[in-house]
């Protein structure tokens, strides 16, 4: 069995064999982020697909990312090392049923969230991410109706942030609604002085403690912004690897979990189904790709453009 040195070797050289490109979220394991070209928010990765000239993308996340990704580049190979990544804020909103709502309002704009599949992404007049929600919401005209989709937490936050009622979508994120109100409210006082971050996905009362709101690439612009302050971080673990590397002085807790697991903090089971070794066989076999019908993918593209546009 390769040491994890080894296999990212091993990745690097046949990367450059083959022309391929490893794009990696902040919430991938700490060797995964070190040996890909690029670790972003979902809105840096989508604009990264489309600024790349590799062959191959490896996309390092969840399943809805490297769709996404494949939407954006259907002619390219797009793989992902672990199909069964998926997320369950994208699986909380079944296309049927999102038909069914969308019928029963057919005034409103569809503005949805970048975590769905390729169906809900079809059915959409915009999509957006969590860097730039509040900026796709305030592009509608303030008459017109919108429908939210999936995530109620980041709905309930960009209503409060614009001033104007939506209609929600009920999805969650489960890794951003395991955080602990009571431990973290303990945490922060044994840390006076500290100030909490958190991720537009968690719940509202965890977001009214936070004094940065934001994805993830916005949580390490502002701990690079103030770096001599202390930090509690409400988003997935993993956003600590590349945090750290860029405030390497900087004092940086992982906001508690209700439940205890290894790390006390909350981890996506869905993005650390990824490995090294996974991630080395896919690119070697390229293989788990992903496919999509070329309907939905026509489809799709639009709301995802429009949003790159706005953006
Ligand atoms: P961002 O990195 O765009 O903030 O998204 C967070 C997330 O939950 C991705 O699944
Ligand atoms: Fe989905 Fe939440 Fe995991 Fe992101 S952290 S992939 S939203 S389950």
């Amino acid at each position: 069995k390769s040491t994890n040195m080894e296999l990212s070797q091993k990745i690097t050289e046949l990367k450059k064999k083959k022309n391929a490109v490893i794009l990696a979220h902040y919430y991938q394991t700490p060797e995964i982020q070190d040996v890909a070209d690029y670790v972003g928010d979902s809105l840096g990765l989508s604009q990264k697909v489309i600024s790349s000239d590799a062959e191959i993308i490896v996309f390092a996340g969840v399943h809805f990312m490297a769709e996404t990704a494949k939407i954006l580049n259907p002619t390219k190979k797009v793989l992902l090392p672990d199909l069964a990544a998926g997320c369950s804020l994208a699986d909380s909103c079944p296309p049927d049923a999102f038909k069914k709502v969308i019928d029963e309002h057919p005034d409103h704009v569809v503005i949805t969230y970048i975590n769905c599949s390729a169906e809900i992404k079809a059915m959409s007049d915009l999509v957006c991410t969590s860097s730039n929600a509040e900026q796709i919401v305030n592009a509608i005209p303030r008459d017109v109706p919108i429908l939210f989709a999936p995530d109620k937490n980041l709905g309930k936050y960009i209503q409060k942030k614009t001033h104007r009622e939506m209609l929600l979508w009920d999805g969650s994120c489960i890794v951003h609604e395991a955080f602990s109100f009571d431990k973290l409210l303990k945490l922060y006082q044994s840390y006076p002085g500290s100030k909490i971050l958190a991720h537009p996905e968690s719940e509202s009362h965890v977001l009214e403690t936070a004094t940065y709101v934001g994805s993830t690439a916005g949580m390490i612009r502002y701990v690079k912004e103030h770096p001599t302050d202390d930090y509690i971080v409400a988003t997935e673990a993993g956003i600590l690897h590349k945090m750290q590397q860029e405030v390497p002085d900087t004092l940086l807790i992982p906001a508690p979990a209700k439940e205890d697991n290894h790390c006390a903090c909350s981890e996506c089971a869905f993005m650390k189904l990824n490995t090294l070794e996974k991630l080395y066989n896919c690119l070697l076999d390229e293989n788990p790709q992903i496919v999509i019908d070329p309907s939905i993918q026509k489809k799709a593209i639009k709301p995802i453009i429009r949003m790159l546009e706005l953006s």
